[in-house]
């Protein structure tokens, strides 16, 4: 089997090679602009023997030289996008522009490649906020609250539009908040991990009453494992047969709200962390206070996810001490802790 990955060198693009080499025989290529966020210091545990990367800026269509040294591939998994919501918020039309492209050149490519499946990696954040005790289910209505999310949904109406008018396999997967190691420092934890570390407070997105936002958290080996799942026990449904693609939630075990996160990391490395609540209706508009998926479809199809949340916290956590480098400190602030 021939795997082709873009966003390779992103912080979930690298799991999932770990993943698929820890796991199968598969050959992995990969596409990688190592800007948007990717870093070729993800690629560090990459088998050369296994993966081969390419450069490649999805903003534009891949060239046919690209196309024929890829050669055949089996399954797409299309992971490119830029993903940080406050970004979005602040510079939306390069942020969905990006989106948008990365999107379609991909899905313009699997109409040559004719892959069995093409996975177009998606979010929980395109149905907008959950109210407490609301799970939102596949295809529930799409209400996205920001550019990014909004940049998603894009990403998966062009893929629907490819699968109905041009036959491309494509699986919709819309997951919960992803954490491990090699995350950017732009996210929660590796954020707070690095301001526990120097004494900072941790800045924590609350409503005005300070109630935290909250989220179903997950490490970034449980989605490459979801979808591995999938592409090898599920078969993509085509037009028309039904009259829309497959979908499936990828949901973390258990909510936890954003101070209790905090604090399970502040636990772990031993120290008390110092918070800041911020009113997010106010610092942060487009931001969602709480988001939940529904995860039956999924689990009652058979999937379990291999690593729990408690545990990937506790390694995300001592590997960032062990590499300071990635949260832009050196060993002299972290020696205190190893
Ligand atoms: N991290 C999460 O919590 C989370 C949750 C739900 C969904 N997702 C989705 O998972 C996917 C991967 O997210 P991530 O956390 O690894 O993000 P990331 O920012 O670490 O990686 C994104 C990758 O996309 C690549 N990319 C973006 N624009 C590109 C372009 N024009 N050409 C080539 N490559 C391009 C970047 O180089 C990078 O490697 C994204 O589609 C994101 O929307 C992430």
């Amino acid at each position: 089997m021939r795997v082709l990955l873009t966003g390779i060198a992103g912080f979930i693009g690298s799991h999932v090679v770990e993943h698929l080499q820890a796991n199968t025989d598969w050959e992995i290529i990969g596409l990688a602009s190592f800007r948007h966020r990717g870093d070729s210091e993800r690629t560090e545990s990459f088998d050369p023997d296994r993966v081969t990367i390419h450069y490649a800026d999805l903003r534009g269509d891949l060239s046919p030289t690209l196309v024929s040294r890829i050669g055949p591939v089996d399954y797409i998994l299309n992971l490119a996008a830029e993903s940080h919501v406050d970004r979005s918020i602040t510079e939306p039309r390069p942020f969905i522009e990006n989106n948008v492209s990365a999107a379609i050149t991909m899905l313009e490519y699997a109409r040559i490649a004719k892959p069995r499946a093409f996975i177009q990696v998606s979010t929980d954040e395109v149905y907008g906020p959950a109210a407490p005790g609301q799970y939102h289910a596949e295809w529930e209505p799409i209400i996205p609250s920001n550019p990014y999310s909004a940049s998603k949904v894009a990403q998966e109406a062009i893929a629907t539009s490819y699968w109905r008018t041009f036959g491309v396999p494509v699986v919709i997967t819309n997951n919960m908040n992803v954490i491990g190691e090699r995350q950017d420092t732009e996210k929660i934890v590796p954020k707070a991990i690095r301001s526990i570390i120097t004494g900072e407070p941790v800045p924590i997105h609350a409503d005005a009453s300070g109630n935290p936002g909250s989220r179903f958290y997950l490490h970034a080996r449980n989605i490459a494992d979801a979808w591995l799942w999938l592409l090898t026990n599920t078969a993509p449904e085509m037009y028309p047969h039904v009259g829309r693609p497959s979908r499936w939630n990828i949901v973390g075990e258990e909510e936890l709200d954003n101070l209790t996160l905090v604090r399970m990391i502040g636990d772990v490395l031993g120290t008390e962390p110092k918070v800041e609540l911020v009113d997010f209706h106010n610092a942060r508009p487009g931001h969602d206070r709480r988001y939940a998926l529904d995860g039956r479809k999924i689990h009652e199809a058979g999937w379990r996810p291999p690593v729990n949340l408690r545990d990937s916290l506790a390694k995300t956590v001592w590997w960032s001490v062990a590499n300071p480098e990635w949260l832009g400190l050196t060993d002299a602030d972290v020696r205190h802790l190893r």
